[in-house]
């Protein structure tokens, strides 16, 4: 009989320290620990190993040993995801991926840069900034959440609108597969018409066909204008509106965020921030716009043609837009503070939104009678994130009633966060029996062993 380390057996770890080295095999259980709950603390699982490889073929020696061994593993980044997907729920081993944080020289000619998956959004951002381009794809997580997380969950952000989401920006991809073959394309080649496109496909796996290691992503030119505004509103319906109006009149238009009073009352009380205006009122659009000439009076003009406008406030240097984002950047923390959230990324058509945003707490309530419910999001791309406290971390019937009604409302559920494991249950509401077994046939072809990520996307 051989002897196990909290469940894996004592000869895999001894191929795991050959691959990686012993500093990197970690077993402590106070070590481990921060590996297994999720951000938001919904999701708590256990693990016997954390591993961190430090280049492509550590990772490629990691997943060799798993599959012969067939052992499941969770490739974690950051662990900034929503979705339960990144953390050891079914006591996987957890690959640590942030080790591989290499950021290359950015290509100005080419406005591209290669950076490993370990690198932040951040560190990314940074490194573009600094050759004065732009990292298109940004969220509040920016300084934690890895760029290979960011691929696996075809992060959104605040940017959509404008510039699209992470797939928009991925030129190519290194991988490591759930095969073992090693795939790198990362030459930036714009038009590439070479067959299937494996990055694209790779994106938005969320971990269940292989390891990102490496990508090859497009920035955008960085301009010499940057305007931010919050505006304030009589309703969400005329918030909505306004936004709906913007995104055909303003072709500067980067962001647009809402949030509503209670939001922004619970952001500001969590944090010690005043009020940003004296009226309380029932909508707030965080709205951004940038341009190499200066876009304040193309704003003014926007905002001054919207109805329902109560009252505005502006800020051109990047210390004061700070402090309006914090609005609406602090919502996910400051809902924390009120209790672990069900968190429903949802998605649905503009003409149906503020119908939607009126009818989703009565949804809430008709499962959960004392339940909070708190909105807010990208409403320039129709994603709200309806964030639901006071229920149980496993309240099924809560989470199929909303999913529900956001099908009948024509949307989607998961709009930038990813299935995971939270919602692998519901995803046949929004993809048919062909969709769903394409899918899994996908995944047998690339993960014939079944070792990666196994119940995130595709239920069990
Ligand atoms: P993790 O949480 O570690 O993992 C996420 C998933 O990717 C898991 O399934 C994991 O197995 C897989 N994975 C991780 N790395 C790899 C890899 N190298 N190869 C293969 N699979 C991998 N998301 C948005 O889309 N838009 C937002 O606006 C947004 N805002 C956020 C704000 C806050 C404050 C927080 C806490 C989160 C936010 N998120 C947002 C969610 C989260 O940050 C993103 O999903 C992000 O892309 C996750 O990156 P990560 O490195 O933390 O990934
Ligand atoms: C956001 O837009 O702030 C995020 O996606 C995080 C969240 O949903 O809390
Ligand atoms: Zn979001």
């Amino acid at each position: 009989m051989r002897d196990t380390v909290g469940g894996v057996d004592s000869v895999v770890l001894r191929e795991l320290v050959d691959v990686v080295g012993p500093a990197h095999v970690l077993t402590d259980r106070d070590v481990v620990a921060s590996h297994e709950v999720d951000w938001t603390g919904r999701f708590r699982g256990s693990t016997s190993a954390v591993v961190r490889p430090a280049d492509t073929a550590e990772v490629a020696g990691v997943l060799d040993v798993c599959r012969r061994h067939g052992l499941p593993v969770v490739p974690q980044g950051g662990n900034t995801g929503m979705v339960g997907g990144g953390v050891p729920l079914a006591g996987e081993l957890v690959l640590d991926l942030r080790r591989l944080d290499h950021v290359g020289e950015v290509d100005v000619a080419a406005k591209q840069i290669t950076v490993g998956a370990g690198a932040t959004v951040e560190a990314v951002q940074r490194a573009a900034a600094a050759a004065g381009l732009r990292y298109a794809v940004d969220f509040g997580a920016r300084g934690t959440a890895t760029i290979g997380g960011s691929i696996a969950t075809n992060a959104g952000g605040i940017n959509v609108l404008r510039y699209g989401g992470t797939r928009e920006q991925l030129l190519g991809v290194e991988a490591v597969l759930g095969t073992g073959e090693v795939i790198s394309r990362l030459s930036g080649l714009v038009k590439d018409n070479t067959g299937y496109h494996l990055a694209g496909l790779l994106c938005g796996s969320e971990g269940t066909l292989g390891v990102v290691t490496a990508a090859r992503l497009r920035l955008v030119p960085s301009h010499r204008h940057t305007v931010t505004a919050l505006v304030a509103f009589e309703s969400v319906a005329t918030a909505i509106e306004a936004v709906s109006g913007w995104r055909s009149s303003l072709d500067v238009l980067d962001a647009a965020e809402i949030v509503l009073h209670d939001g922004v009352a619970l952001v500001a009380s969590a944090f010690g921030y005043s009020l940003p205006f004296e009226q309380p009122c029932a909508a707030h659009v965080l709205v951004e716009v940038s341009a190499h000439s200066d876009p304040t009076d193309l704003l003014a003009q926007a905002v001054a043609d919207a109805t329902g406008v109560v009252d505005v406030a502006v800020a051109h240097d990047a210390a004061r837009r700070a402090v309006l984002w914090r609005y609406r950047e602090e919502h996910t923390a400051a809902i924390n503070t009120v209790g672990v959230p069900h968190k429903f990324d949802v998605t649905v058509p503009i003409a149906g939104l503020a119908e939607f945003m009126a009818t989703v707490p009565q949804v809430v309530r008709s499962v959960e009678p004392d339940a909070v419910t708190w909105q807010f999001g990208h409403v320039g791309d129709g994603n709200i994130h309806v964030n639901v406290t006071g229920a149980a971390p496993d309240a099924e019937a809560l989470d199929e009633q909303v999913y529900r009604y956001v099908v009948a409302c024509g949307g989607s559920i998961s709009a930038e966060h990813g299935i995971g494991t939270a919602k692998a249950k519901w995803l046949p509401m929004n993809r048919s029996a062909g969709e769903l077994a394409t899918m899994r046939a996908i995944k047998r072809a690339l993960d014939p062993v079944g070792i990666m990520n196994p119940g995130v996307l595709l239920a069990r």
